[in-house]
């Protein structure tokens, strides 16, 4: 049995930069046509020179593959209309940290004042520019999530024209809020499809689970693969693939990230297939976030995929991927 799928986008996505970049890049290119590339390299990316810069190093890395990476800036709210005007070609979205919450997220907003924000997201607002963001307090750990939805809501009431994506969502909360804001839309991950907090910390503690914003309850991972495999129109997958070196994974103080691209494809077709949903991927991987994102081209590319076992290699260069040394069911035909 050969499963087609048409130009798959990864809708958040780590690449970092150097050496890591290298490993990391064609794994996402030979599978998927596109992905929305985070900005939260050190440091992170906010000036016109250094996206551009960034784009050229993504885009020699992947060689020859047929892949588009769509640039994000960090968010800052000095962006003026004229800047952002400026960077418009270049620029597929804007990526908004709260200060300190997860990786690189250090020079990220300390606060969500509506007037101190006007400017830049009006801006942003005018020029069709979409607005994705980390959306976590800095309250007790599971409940950060759940505790930004009122943020939500206020970005989303003042400001009706602004797409603002709410990204990684873990939580039967996000996805309550999802149909209630026209202007809210939401990425889901893999990790979060498949795991709850138990898989992380219930039994010995499993670093390379580890990631922001932390695996939930069964609860919420049920709310989330409902409107997954029923490919809500206002969801998408975004992967958020986080590589990390295996020394800074298997740490004290452990980074967070789940690093997924190799295997992505592979894991959603067995997990949609397993829930009777396959007719619903093709929506999920692509069509819905073509139809968000409307401001993106995306290259033809269709991924085949087999029944076919892969053996998942311990590391990609520094990094272990999930499912490390064990065998998938489905096979990407390369
Ligand atoms: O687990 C995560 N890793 N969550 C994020 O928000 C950032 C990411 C990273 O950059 O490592
Ligand atoms: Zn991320």
């Amino acid at each position: 049995m050969q499963i087609r799928l048409n130009s798959p986008l990864d809708m958040h996505l780590h690449l970092r930069d150097e050496d890591m970049l290298k490993v990391v890049a064609p794994l996402s290119s030979k599978s998927f046509s596109g992905a929305i590339i985070m900005p939260n390299l050190v440091p992170p990316v906010t000036t016109k020179e250094e996206l551009i810069a960034y784009k050229n190093r993504i885009l020699e890395a992947i060689g020859d593959d047929n892949f588009t990476p769509y640039m994000t800036l960090f968010f800052k709210p000095t962006y003026t209309k004229e800047f952002l005007s400026s960077i418009r070609d270049e620029l597929t979205a804007i990526k908004l940290y709260p200060a300190g919450i997860t990786t690189n997220s250090e020079g990220g907003l300390s606060g969500f004042d509506i007037n101190e924000l006007r400017e830049t997201l009006t801006a942003m607002s005018e020029l069709n520019i979409p607005l994705c963001i980390h959306g976590e307090t800095n309250g007790f750990v599971m409940d950060r999530e759940a505790e930004f939805i009122s943020i939500y809501e206020k970005l989303a009431s003042n400001f009706p024209k602004l797409k603002i994506i709410m990204e990684h969502i873990t939580t039967k909360e996000s996805v309550e809020a999802l149909d209630k804001f026209d202007n809210l839309y939401a990425t889901i991950t893999l990790h979060h499809l498949l795991i709850t907090l138990d898989d992380v910390a219930g039994g010995m503690l499993e670093p390379h689970l580890f990631c922001k914003p932390i695996a939930k309850r069964p609860e919420d991972r049920e709310a989330l693969r409902e409107v997954a495999f029923s490919a809500h129109p206002k969801v998408m997958f975004g992967s958020d693939s986080a590589p990390h070196p295996q020394h800074t994974k298997e740490a004290t103080h452990c980074s967070a990230g789940v690093f997924t691209s190799p295997i992505a494809l592979q894991v959603l077709t067995e997990l949609f297939l397993e829930h009777s949903s396959l007719e619903k991927l093709q929506a999920f991987v692509s069509d819905n976030a073509q139809k968000i994102y409307s401001n993106i081209e995306v290259p033809k590319k269709v991924v085949i995929l087999e029944k076919k076992g892969f053996k998942v290699p311990m590391k990609y260069g520094e990094v272990v991927p999930m499912y490390a040394g064990e065998k998938l069911k489905y096979s990407i035909l390369f």
